[in-house]
């Protein structure tokens, strides 16, 4: 049957059917909210390319930690913004009980109990002096095996601080495995990994470096570990060693420019996906917003829901407090 039996536009025609006809539903618990982490102590430190994020010293994370609560906001992503003495070749301030990602562990959990889950980051880049996400030979390589070895005993270091779900943004190959292994051998049985399976070299990072203070260190770019922006097969095959080597999850990463990626992933895979809607992705949404190109309120929901629509369990996102806000009216 066709016009003019069919009118689609019949169901939209009142609030009350558009509610009722809606498929996709983005609701405060699909939010994972990223927040750094300073020293100090009531410090908070605006982020220059990221307008409307800080830095906050440990107390302060606590506080947004007893804000997501609040807010319904499941779990919180912790970026240490390590002191530039702290920062060395090999990154072993990475593996040091005491660092400033496992004292936010720490305070999040004496304060918050099991009320917020607490995702860390796996990577070596706020840690080194070079900005390179792991242990790089002369030419500057980034070499695989002996840097999986330092992100297995970071992971270990995060878990014995609290950490809930670990998740490596390093790209090295057979990370997963060597993970998972070490967690089992410990006794964290129940400590959760959420790979970033398909990260992207991607010019969408930039204000994330200036956050954990890696952006005058870095030199050249990630393009050895992190894909190719042009490639999707590599995406799968990425995702399916992930989830044999022992991944609860998966993320795509960037969100918006590769929610094709998330759709792949997620008819080909059944297992939980996950996307980050990245620094450069919030910063344009900013930029957008202050130009009066568009109402942020309704850019923020609007490219949260593509994430569900895409196929995604939850989004990272840096608008997590305002999204909740808006969703819970
Ligand atoms: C660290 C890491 C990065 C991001 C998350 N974890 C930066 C990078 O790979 O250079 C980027 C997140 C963002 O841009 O919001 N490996």
């Amino acid at each position: 049957m066709t016009y003019p039996h069919t009118r689609l536009r019949r169901a939209r025609a009142t609030a009350w059917s558009r509610a009722l006809h809606r498929e996709t539903l983005l609701t405060p618990a699909d939010l994972i909210w990223p927040l750094f982490v300073t020293e100090g102590e009531g410090v908070e430190e605006p982020i220059g390319s990221l307008p409307g994020v800080s830095r906050w010293s440990v107390d302060g994370i606590v506080a947004r930690a007893k804000e997501a609560v609040e807010l319904g906001i499941p779990c919180l992503a912790l970026f240490p913004n390590t002191q530039p003495e702290r920062r060395s070749d090999d990154g072993r301030e990475a593996l040091n009980p005491d660092n400033l990602m496992c004292r936010a562990l720490r305070a999040v959990r004496d304060a918050c109990g099991d009320g917020v889950g607490l995702l860390t980051d796996v990577a070596l880049d706020p840690y080194t002096a070079h900005g390179q996400d792991g242990l790089v030979d002369a030419n500057g390589y980034v070499i695989n095996d002996e840097t999986v070895e330092v992100l297995v005993g970071q992971s270990l270091n995060q878990a014995r601080a609290g950490a809930d779900i670990i998740a490596p943004s390093d790209m090295m190959d057979g990370r997963i495995a060597a993970i998972r292994e070490a967690l089992e051998g410990e006794g964290y049985a129940n400590v959760q990994i959420m790979s970033y399976a398909a990260k992207y070299a991607s010019a969408f990072y930039g204000p994330f470096r200036d956050a954990v203070g890696s952006t005058g260190l870095l030199k050249g770019d990630k393009k050895t570990y992190q894909m190719d922006p042009a490639n999707t097969e590599e995406a799968l095959r990425e995702v399916e060693l992930d989830i044999a080597e022992g991944a609860d999850s998966v993320m795509v990463k960037p969100g918006l420019p590769y929610l094709d990626i998330v759709r792949r992933v997620k008819e080909a895979f059944e297992v939980p996906v996950f996307a980050y809607q990245v620094s450069g992705e919030y910063a344009m949404i900013e930029a957008a917003a202050a130009a009066g190109a568009g109402d942020r309120d309704a850019l923020v929901l609007e490219t949260l829901l593509a994430f569900k629509r895409a196929g995604c369990s939850g989004v990272l996102t840096y608008h997590a407090p305002l999204a909740a806000r808006l969703l819970r009216g």
